[in-house]
């Protein structure tokens, strides 16, 4: 067929493309009972019109917490219309003014005027609102660590946590989306000591964890037989390595989009392979990306150096970045534990058991994403 022809050829291998795009609220959100139900435990109370327990919900790239505080922010607002539920991205929104316009605009329903009104007036307005209206507040700062790098953090947190000393009778929650709690130290203890959320972890999905629920998009996305059983299993092996299932709803896309593109009926595994390797790159940099400077300067000397023993690394990370041995044993798990590389007791070091650092993906790709910052 010659290009227009393709343009207007319109078979598709996909019943609901929607079922594969990063925001979609799935109904059936398995393998979260427990994160879910103490979420909700938390935010019970605003619905009696009391102050909840605020939340910090933290764990790795694509495991559910957006999409589990969207699942609870949906059901309270099923169930009341006292509780006024906002979530805030924090990549988007990342300033005390953003995160109140984002409020006054989920409660007045317009976006307050941007210049030429203070902080201030606009909180007090929201305040008045939700005190004369006995509502509670309940805003989900999504990304916290964006508001962290800015230093805005601090002011964020401060005025909705302590707003009920100032006006007497508001009721706020807050609920902190983190990818990692250490980010939290550049909170200062004004907050911490009002904050004090229950700690809600999402760990890494497993194997056949990521089997279920990619199923299930694939059932939902593609027509029938188009996605073949070991062609999905191919998909979850690529994502288990991250974890991250937001790159396995991705993979499932792009591999769709390759086998029409050659005008099959169904999926290979060569289309999906294809399909990971062009976004490959695209999916660590996004990662690599979030990751502060000096997580980024030990990465990197991983990757140039390759295999290498923790003491001798410490020695070449503490001379670039003149950090401590505990903030440096602590990168180390958190990069191990964001898969971008392997730290394993070799068993055999000589005096006692050693670290061996390796990197996971290729010291090249990590490299170029390092680059691009
Ligand atoms: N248990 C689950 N069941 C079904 N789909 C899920 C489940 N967990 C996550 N997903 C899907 O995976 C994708 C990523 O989830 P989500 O955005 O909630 O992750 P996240 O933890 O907020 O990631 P990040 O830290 O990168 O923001 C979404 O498309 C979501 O629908
Ligand atoms: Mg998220």
């Amino acid at each position: 067929m010659n290009d227009n022809d393709m343009l207007l050829w319109d078979e598709t291998l996909f019943k609901d493309l929607e079922v594969l795009e990063p925001d979609y609220l799935p109904d059936y959100f398995p393998h979260r009972d427990t994160q879910l139900n103490t979420l909700r435990f938390a935010l019970r109370p605003a619905l009696r019109g009391m102050r909840p327990v605020n939340c910090l919900l933290v764990g790795p790239p694509g495991t559910g917490k957006t999409s589990a505080v969207m699942k609870v922010f949906r059901e309270i607002e099923a169930h009341t219309k006292n509780v006024v539920a906002v979530k805030i991205n924090c990549q988007i929104d990342s300033t005390r003014f953003a995160v109140v316009s984002r409020i006054y605009k989920k409660m007045f329903g317009i976006s307050p005027p941007t210049s030429g009104v203070a902080f201030r007036k606009l909180f007090e307005t929201i305040v008045d609102s939700l005190i004369s209206s006995e509502k509670v507040l309940l805003v989900a700062l999504d990304d916290l660590n964006y508001l962290c790098y800015e230093g805005h953090a601090n002011e964020v947190m401060y005025s909705l946590l302590r707003a009920h000393e100032q006006f007497p009778g508001v009721r706020v929650g807050v609920i902190g989306i983190l990818n990692d709690a250490s980010d939290l130290y550049k909170l200062d203890a004004r907050v911490n000591s009002v904050f004090l959320p229950e700690e809600i972890s999402f760990s890494h999905y497993e194997y056949s964890e990521i089997l279920d629920i990619l199923g299930d998009r694939a059932k939902y996305g593609f027509y029938p037989r188009v996605v073949p059983e070991e062609v999905l299993k191919l998909v979850v092996s690529y994502v288990e390595r991250t974890g991250d299932l937001r790159v396995g709803i991705d993979l499932l896309k792009r591999s769709g989009l390759n086998a029409e593109f050659r005008g099959s009926r169904t999926v290979s595994a060569a289309d999906v392979d294809k399909a990971y390797e062009s976004s490959k790159i695209l999916h660590l940099c996004r990662g690599i990306n979030i990751l502060s400077d000096s997580e980024k300067t030990l990465l990197e000397l991983v990757a140039k150096t390759g295999e290498i023993q923790a003491g001798e690394l410490y020695k070449n990370f503490h001379e670039l970045t003149e950090l401590g041995y505990t903030r440096f044993y602590g990168m180390v798990n958190k990069l191990q534990s964001l898969n971008y590389m392997d730290a394993d007791f070799s068993g055999k070091g000589q005096r006692g058991r050693t670290r061996i650092i390796k990197p996971r993906f290729e010291a090249e790709d990590i490299l170029k994403c390092i680059e691009k910052k």
